[in-house]
């Protein structure tokens, strides 16, 4: 096997179809299903999208609220996984949490290794359901606040943002304006083809492996700062420049040590993020309801010169973080808001993993030692 024939990181390797998202790096354009990613943006709610995903079309207000009713019914966490939470040090990363809980769900599977599509799905509003929860109580806990019970008449978005941030008494701490900012960054992370967490989770399924199971190998996947924990290093990087004033020398500085900055770069986009002008759009909106004009500024000066120097654009992550960030989450849950997301995209991919499935096994070409014989023990030195 030569040289050429290894590609390091699968980089260009084309592994398989997928009717469910297309990334075009030529034209910076997403879509998915066919619809362009900032048109369901501004138009859709994320349980549109949702359903977008799992089934191929957009849904008519029927199938929306007959979707609606089944993905709200799964709202209650069982007290096992409650105990569990607690259990769980409140130093731990928040994406070992969620791991943990997605595991320990799977326990439960009644037919684990079905392909069934309507099984596959029926998981997946469980997770859509039940992660949302499991993170507001993760945040909670770790304040020593209690949890607030979900309500069943909100949409994902709402509810959760409601479980963090809520009063006792159910009234809603965040405006119209922050929920919908914050649905367009769940339609903005839901899908995005054979990124490394996706591809994970279909190795995994292509074994004929459980969903559960596919679904907390992607979450380790994810955790990567080279992949979603981008989001929180994102945020830690602006918290230590912390003035925007700064920002251009702590970046030529960081550039000169041939340091990695985080949100910028992409495998696929060589040209610009196609995600990023309308997360940028929600940023700027969140900061001028919550002064954070600071960030902005921050975003603009670390963006012009990486431009200058590199010519690196940023990625979903680099204005996803300050927008999370502006709207009260802690740091470091931010990757967790992100599989709130993509659990949507991954769910889509393991059906159609099964669709046609063929096991996932690429080669590897061998540079150790040549083959010898084994020295008995005694004789070795
Ligand atoms: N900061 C500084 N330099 C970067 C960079 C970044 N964020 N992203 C890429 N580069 C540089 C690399 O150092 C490398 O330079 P070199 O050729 O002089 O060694 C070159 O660009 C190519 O990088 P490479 O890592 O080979 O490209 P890739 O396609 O494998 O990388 C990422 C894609 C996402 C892993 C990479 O851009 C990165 O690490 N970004 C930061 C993490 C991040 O934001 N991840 C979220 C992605 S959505």
């Amino acid at each position: 096997m030569s040289d050429s024939q290894v590609r390091k990181g699968l980089n260009g390797v084309i592994s398989d179809y997928t009717s469910i998202s297309k990334v075009m790096p030529e034209s910076n354009s997403l879509t998915y299903r066919g619809y362009a990613v900032e048109d369901l943006v501004e138009n859709c709610s994320f349980e549109e999208v949702i359903y977008l995903l799992w089934f191929g079309e957009l849904p008519t207000t029927e199938q929306l609220r007959t979707f609606n009713t089944t993905g709200r019914s799964y709202r209650s966490l069982d007290a096992g996984l409650i105990s569990l939470i607690h259990s769980l040090p409140n130093t731990c990363h928040p994406m070992d949490v969620l791991r943990t809980a997605v595991s320990y769900m799977g326990t439960f599977d009644p037919d684990p290794f079905t392909r069934d599509a309507d099984h596959i799905r029926s998981i997946g509003h469980n997770l859509l359901a039940q992660l949302p929860m499991v993170v507001a109580m993760d945040i909670r806990r770790r304040s020593g606040e209690e949890i607030i019970a979900p309500d069943h008449n909100k949409g994902i978005a709402s509810n959760f943002l409601s479980m963090v941030f809520g009063n006792d008494d159910g009234s809603v701490a965040n405006s119209a304006d922050d929920i919908r900012d914050f649905e367009r960054s769940l339609i903005l992370y839901a899908e995005h083809s054979f990124n490394a967490s996706t591809f994970s989770a279909r190795v995994i399924s292509s074994t004929r492996s459980d969903t559960y199971s596919a679904i907390t190998g992607a979450i380790g996947a994810l955790k990567g700062p080279l992949h979603g924990g981008a989001n929180e290093f994102v945020m830690h990087t602006m918290l230590d420049i912390d003035d925007p004033n700064n920002a251009a020398d702590w970046m030529g500085k960081a550039l000169d040590r041939k340091e990695r900055i985080m949100g910028f770069g992409h495998r696929v986009y060589k040209n610009g993020d196609s995600r990023v002008p309308s997360m940028e759009k929600s940023m700027r909106s969140l900061a001028a309801r919550h002064r954070g004009q600071k960030w902005v500024r921050m975003y603009e000066s670390m963006q012009e010169v990486m431009e200058a120097r590199t010519g690196i654009k940023p990625n979903l992550d680099f204005p996803a973080g300050p927008a999370y960030y502006m709207l009260g989450f802690p740091v470091d849950f931010f990757t967790p808001l992100f599989v709130l997301a993509r659990v949507s995209g991954w769910t889509a991919h393991i059906v159609e993993q099964f669709e046609n499935n063929a096991l996932i096994r690429p080669l590897s070409a061998y540079n150790g030692v040549e083959e010898r014989e084994v020295v008995p023990i005694s004789e070795r030195t």
